[in-house]
């Protein structure tokens, strides 16, 4: 096992990464205040790891939830099944919050934990890529609002993050492409060196070696808690790590939430990034074309393929959280490995992308 540490002074917490991690009690119980646990899983998850967490937590008084699984689901309605049963069982401010599953259920656990009396403890059990290396780690949590994805929310970090990859056994081919697509944003946002592993070792990626795994998930976490501890709450740094969202989240609002998965919708946009940094004159023509071939050998999508128009795409991505002022603020990449915030591009620039995407 490896761990890292997110440093943020008294809010700082690990992140445990390795494999077997859910037989080890200790990790976990070391991080639970009280004796009230609320696991916080979804139908999907729980036939696969709610018993082995359960049994972990022998000396607690434990109860749990089960979700319904789905993007469609990330909203106000389904944390309220989360504080029904916290109601329901009793459970006072020193209760502590499990989310075990993939990124909704972590952000709706992290969510319902801001605000349940106020503010209890909180642990996250990511199982799915994307998790693993992204929505588990710094704290963002919330949900969805019919008019724009992950409008209401708050930051809110956890007391641990306890990865074991192990739970990707389970995961299907689509949802762990999914995740490589946040993995790969990591190479293109600020690391060339960890672009370039990803690069020679994609085929035992996709072959999924347990070994390259951990790796990757490592290196995710560890840029990613790198740019958190400067930046907890996005005023400047922390920002590089929307590359693509801008895109991806006007996808995924004009097609309906689950159409395409959040790591398909961020594949499309990170290589329209490309393309348009390539027309505002930072990236080659190579450049994109090698983030186009990283994408497509890790099975992800590289277009929308006619589902949304023009000017349907342009609208949604006006409502993006991005939007300062009404001016969009894009990630952009200077050269691969090196991303930057612009908002000095051209309308009709982006226009060109968004029509040849379109
Ligand atoms: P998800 O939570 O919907 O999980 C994907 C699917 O995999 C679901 O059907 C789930 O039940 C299933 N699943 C989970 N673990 C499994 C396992 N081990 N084996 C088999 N099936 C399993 O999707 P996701 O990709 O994990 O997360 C996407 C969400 O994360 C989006 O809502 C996105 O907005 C959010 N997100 C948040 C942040 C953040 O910083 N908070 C960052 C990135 C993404
Ligand atoms: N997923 C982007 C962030 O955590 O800031």
């Amino acid at each position: 096992m490896k761990t890292l540490q997110l440093d943020l002074g008294v809010k700082s917490y690990p992140i445990y990464i390795g494999q077997a991690l859910l037989s080890q009690a200790e990790l976990l119980t070391q991080h639970i205040t009280g004796k009230q646990v609320m696991i916080v899983t979804n139908t999907t998850v729980a036939p696969l790891y709610l018993e082995q967490v359960k049994s972990l937590l022998a000396s607690f008084n434990v109860a749990e939830v089960l979700l319904p699984d789905g993007e469609q689901y990330k909203n106000l309605d389904t944390v309220n099944l989360i504080f029904d049963a916290l109601l329901e069982n009793r459970f006072d401010r020193s209760c502590t919050l499990i989310a075990l599953g993939g990124g909704v259920v972590g952000d709706m656990t992290g969510f319902a934990a801001s605000s349940y009396q106020r503010g209890v403890n909180f642990i996250q059990i990511p199982t799915t890529l994307l998790s693993q290396v992204d929505s588990s780690v710094g704290g963002k949590t919330g949900v969805n609002h019919p008019l724009g994805k992950n409008m209401i929310g708050a930051f809110y970090q956890p007391k641990c993050v306890l990865i074991d990859v192990d739970t990707l056994d389970t995961l299907d081919d689509r949802q762990y492409s999914a995740g490589m697509a946040e993995v790969i944003k990591y190479g293109l946002l600020g690391n060339l060196d960890f672009l370039t592993f990803l690069q020679d070792n994609i085929q035992g990626l996709m072959r999924r070696d347990k070994a390259l795994i951990t790796q990757s998930v490592y290196q995710s976490c560890e840029d990613k808690a790198n740019i958190v501890a400067q930046d907890e709450l996005e005023s400047g740094k922390r920002a590089l790590l929307n590359l693509g969202h801008t895109f991806g989240h006007a996808i995924e609002n004009t097609l309906g939430y689950g159409v395409f998965l959040h790591g398909e919708a961020i594949s499309v946009g990170m290589l329209m990034a490309a393309k348009l940094s390539q027309i505002v004159g930072d990236l080659n023509q190579q450049a994109v074309a090698q983030v186009q071939d990283l994408l497509e050998k890790s099975n992800l999508p590289i277009s929308v393929d006619g589902k949304i128009s023009a000017s349907e795409f342009l609208s949604a991505m006006s409502v993006d959280k991005k939007v300062i002022d009404g001016s969009i603020r894009l990630v952009l990449m200077k050269r691969l490995g090196e991303a930057y915030i612009s908002d000095s591009y051209q309308k009709e620039q982006l226009d060109q992308v968004i029509g040849d995407f379109c």
